[in-house]
């Protein structure tokens, strides 16, 4: 039986990485493993920034937004030269395996120690809900009611003013957090990164509700598509509503995690501990039909996105309808 492991988070921070952390430390625990923290990620791996960490730190940091442990993005772990030291570095303090919290972009480097000796499962820690072989992933239901709230407050002001909105939402190369919100809150437009509308379309669609009477109107866009700015002055130019544009930013990132993220980390960091002291390695822990599995990581990278344009196009056609009083 494996007697110590490390633990990490990577990439962008995610709500309910703090969680993943403790789930981790108490399961590991309850087994009489000792838990050391790295801090900053694959960069506090390769500068040997490694500390034990305790239930007294789970329990304090249990609820809290962020990562205590701190994260980082590190291009150079692709190369070997650079991996060799982290695993020099975690020999030297007796790890043998370890957990790493992050997105698809933490998934090699933890494929490639577990290819060096170190053992190591994956927690999918985003917001985003972009790793395929999950159905959701830590942080992202708190990073949608974050945006929830703000779409509602938005409404409330375009209500009140006859005007209409773009907000801009995270999400990389995923438009989940805009189709959630966006079917959550009733955005008259959705434009996502999987099925993206042109300026021109979204101008006339807002048009039309104009012309029709609407009060207010609110176009939800991924991030990475337009310049939300320039955007609203076209819509502005083209449907008449004044128009004012909210990139909602880092605002999506922090935030107390809701409890739904902090018992999918928990529960995740259970399985994967099991995982860890029953020898197994190179894998992502993923939650598939509400059942937590792991997955190979080599076959998680080549899993094909589930194509949601039959959803958003639903969800499109029921909130452009409204009924004029
Ligand atoms: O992956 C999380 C995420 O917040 C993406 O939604 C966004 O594109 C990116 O990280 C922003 O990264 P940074 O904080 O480095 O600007």
């Amino acid at each position: 039986m494996i007697k110590k492991i490390g633990v990490l988070t990577s990439g962008g921070d995610a709500p309910g990485m703090n969680a993943a952390v403790a789930g981790v430390v108490k399961a590991a625990s309850a087994k009489g493993i000792e838990v050391y923290g790295i801090k900053d990620g694959y960069k506090g791996l390769v500068n040997g920034w490694i500390e034990k960490i305790d239930v007294d730190f789970a329990q304090e940091i249990l609820t809290r937004g962020g990562t205590a442990l701190g994260s980082a993005r590190l291009p150079e772990f692709k190369e070997e030269a650079v991996r060799q030291v982290a695993v020099d570095n975690l020999k030297k303090a007796g790890i043998e395996a370890l957990v790493v919290c992050g997105g698809d972009g933490s998934y090699m480097g933890a494929q490639r120690l577990t290819e060096m000796g170190i053992n190591c499962v994956g927690l999918p820690g985003t917001i985003d809900n972009d790793i395929v072989s999950s159905d959701y992933t830590i942080g992202f239901d708190t990073a949608l009611n974050t945006i929830v709230e703000a779409i509602d407050r938005i409404r409330d002001t375009m209500q009140s003013h006859n005007r209409a909105a773009v907000v801009e939402v995270m999400g990389n190369h995923c438009g989940d957090l805009a189709l959630y919100a966006g079917t959550a809150t009733g955005c008259e437009v959705i434009s996502t990164s999987e099925s993206q509308l042109t300026e021109e379309e979204i101008c006339q669609q807002v048009k039309v509700l104009a012309e029709a009477g609407k009060r207010s109107v609110i176009v939800l866009v991924s991030e990475k598509l337009y310049d939300a700015n320039k955007l609203a002055e076209k819509v502005e130019a083209v449907s008449g509503y004044v128009t004012r544009a909210t990139i909602l930013g880092h605002t999506q990132r922090g935030g107390i995690p809701t409890a739904m993220d902090r018992y999918l980390a928990i529960t995740s960091a259970i399985y994967a501990v099991e995982q860890l002291a029953n020898g197994n390695g190179g894998v992502y822990v993923g939650l598939d039909g509400n059942k937590l599995v792991a997955r190979d990581i080599d076959s998680t990278l080549n899993m094909p996105r589930k194509d949601k344009s039959q959803e958003i196009a639903t969800i499109r056609l029921l909130n452009a309808q409204f009924k004029n009083k």
